[in-house]
């Protein structure tokens, strides 16, 4: 069932190297030793060609990160660059650089809450894994040590290092890893079209999860939880716009409570949604924010987290007792990464990025939502420039196919046999195309898909 080219491997072909030596990330590794790898050997723009030379619509921004899309000059250059002048430096013990200062600035200026300080990482699961750090830290410095619960979603997905894999609310993630650890809650995915009970509106269903929060909050004790985090969009847990109202809610039992909210921007954040990041789009009102990915549009590993000065000041203080701010990693701001970065936040305003997804969007999310009647589909949600379309056994009573069918898998390798890569979060295929995407190349990568959906229609039929 799968691609034809997996079929064959050369003993000496990369495909067969690669079985015998690479761990692969967030993969079935039964199927991978069955199917054998894709090889993607060279990109441009929106477009891939894989080592058969085969070309491929890019649907998935790579992993919701290749925001200017591929081969893009200017970054090149600007790696090149700063490889020649500078090639590394730290931010540890009083040192600094350019790069890293102006990409603070520039961060600041863009992120709509008053953020103080940005400390760099390189992915969003480090990012995160720094919240909750400072989250304790703070805490502990003001005297209030019991302050030391997060409160996640279930669904929601925050990276896979020790804590931040613990704030996933995905169960793989957690599985035979000894996570979830201490002092990490999970509260109500906001998946209307799954969690909601019947009958019940959208308005009735965020106000019984804010409920939900409250109850969980207080059933706690307000005294013992220190921040709340959600993505705008659940990214990875399926595309999960919230509806309605649901934020606005949930804010006002956070306020009440004086919990935090740390804002996981690191798919939303840079125009995903139609404006700059997931917080406008949604009112989310943040304390803390993450991002990474299309911070760099993914030309090099870059992440940061952003807090405010409230924050940031007792930890001035505590140096004076422990020594030193304990914390920081040898590759925290570095210097290519942030030229990187900071030349593709420039290029994102220059070509008015995120006015372009606000347009685009709109072709991208009309597209999406012509598929509604198909009679493999259940249902169909996105914002901006994201968005997944889920097919399920009976329109009528959301009944799921059996995950041993694999629906969303035969899918997704229909797509990649027509030259169109996209991702299946079970059996919902994801979307996330480059935001470069232009009405044209909406039309091709629907067009490949709506093939694949035929294909897959067939297939069910004889399951
Ligand atoms: C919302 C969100 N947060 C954090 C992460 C983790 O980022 P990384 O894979 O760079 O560690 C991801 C990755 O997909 C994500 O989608």
């Amino acid at each position: 069932m799968k691609h034809s080219l997996h079929n064959e491997l050369e003993p000496d072909s990369i495909a067969a190297r690669d079985l015998a030596h690479v761990l692969h990330p967030t993969t079935n590794l039964a199927d991978l030793h069955r199917d054998g790898p894709v090889v993607h050997e060279r990109a441009k723009g929106v477009y891939l060609w894989d080592n058969h030379g085969k070309q491929y619509i890019e649907g998935m921004a790579g992993l919701w990160c290749t925001a200017l899309g591929y081969g893009e000059e200017e970054l090149a250059k600007t790696a090149a660059e700063q490889l020649r002048k500078l090639s590394y430096s730290q931010l540890f013990a009083a040192k600094t650089h350019e790069p890293s200062v102006l990409l603070a600035e520039k961060l600041k200026e863009m992120v709509p809450f008053d953020a103080g300080r940005v400390y760099f990482g390189l992915s969003g699961s480090d990012a995160n894994d720094t919240q909750v750090k400072l989250m304790w830290y703070y805490h502990n410095l003001i005297g209030r040590p019991e302050r030391k619960k997060i409160i996640s979603r279930r669904g929601g997905f925050h990276g896979v290092t020790v804590a931040a894999g613990s704030l996933t609310g995905l169960p793989p993630f957690h599985k035979h890893f000894d996570l979830p650890i201490a002092n990490v809650l999970h509260t109500d995915s906001p998946f209307y079209y799954r969690e909601a009970r019947e009958g019940e509106t959208e308005d009735e269903f965020t106000t019984r999860l804010a409920n939900n929060l409250d109850d969980l909050i207080n059933a706690e004790g307000p005294e013992t939880i220190a921040a709340f985090i959600a993505e705008p969009v659940m990214g990875a847990g399926g595309v999960v716009v919230p509806p309605e109202g649901y934020f606005a809610k949930i804010q006002e039992v956070l306020r009440r409570h004086r919990v935090f909210f740390i804002d996981d921007e690191v798919v939303c954040g840079f125009g995903r949604t139609g404006n700059p990041f997931g917080a406008e789009t949604f009112g989310i009102e943040a304390t803390t924010m993450s991002v990474a990915k299309a911070l760099s549009s993914a030309y090099l590993p870059i992440s940061a987290t952003l807090i405010p000065d409230f924050m940031y000041e007792p930890f001035i203080e505590a140096s004076r007792e422990v020594g030193v701010f304990g914390h920081g990693f040898t590759y925290t701001g570095h210097p290519v990464c942030a030229a990187v970065a900071l030349r593709n936040l420039e290029l994102m305003e220059e070509r008015e990025i995120f006015q372009h997804v606000a347009r685009v969007g709109e072709t991208f999310q009309a597209r999406l939502r012509s598929f509604e009647d198909h009679p493999l589909v259940g249902n169909v949600r996105g914002v901006g420039l994201i968005g997944a379309i889920e097919m399920v056994a009976d329109k009528e009573t959301k009944a799921q196919f059996p995950a041993s069918a694999g629906v969303g898998a035969y899918c997704l390798n229909r797509a990649l046999e027509h030259g169109l890569i996209l991702r299946n979060l079970g059996d919902a295929m994801a979307f996330c195309p480059p935001l470069i995407i232009d009405d044209n190349q909406i039309d091709e990568l629907f067009g490949k898909f709506e093939q694949a959906l035929a294909e897959t229609l067939d297939y069910v039929s004889r399951l």
